[in-house]
């Protein structure tokens, strides 16, 4: 889902569903947060407070969760959302000329959307997959031993 606005039943559902495949528990925050994230594409403002008053979990300290994990945004997102990988060993495994390649290719900056909607791009910590460095998740696809002339082809690759 892209960034145009979700109507509130929507929202309500999207926060009901998870509520209900998780439980109503303050331990279930991160599964909660990351499910509606998943179905809306980013965490809208009613969701926060739905999800606010069932968990009883102050506004505040959800938008500071949010904030904190890479893979959660309080924004609209593009379309598709590219994590480029910034932990140590994928920088060294040439990460930085990737990184440059992407963000000149995109003419984006790290968090910010193209004004078409197509793209999100951000960094986040290690994918977990640090051996084949340096390495690109394009929203589930993951990409490793990436190069910045690969850059250009993994891109058309998405629409
Ligand atoms: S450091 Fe990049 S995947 Fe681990």
């Amino acid at each position: 889902m892209t960034g145009e606005t979700i109507d509130k039943q929507t929202v309500m559902n999207a926060v009901e569903k998870a509520v209900q495949r998780y439980g109503a528990s303050r331990d279930e925050l991160i599964p909660i947060l990351n499910d509606v994230n998943r179905s809306l594409g980013y965490i809208p403002a009613e969701a926060i407070e739905e999800i606010s008053k069932l968990l009883k979990v102050s506004r505040s300290q959800l938008f500071t969760v949010a904030s904190f994990y890479h893979m959660l945004s309080t924004k609209p997102r593009g379309k598709h959302v590219i994590q480029f990988c910034e932990s140590a060993p994928c920088h060294v495994a040439g990460g930085r000329e990737v990184w440059v390649t992407l963000k000149d290719t995109l003419k984006l900056e790290s968090g910010e959307t193209s004004p078409d909607g197509l793209w999100t791009l951000i960094t986040t910590s290690c994918l977990g997959v640090c051996g084949v460095g340096p390495v690109i998740l394009v929203d589930d696809d993951i990409y490793g031993n990436v190069t910045p002339d690969q850059i250009a082809g993994i891109l058309a690759r998405y629409h």
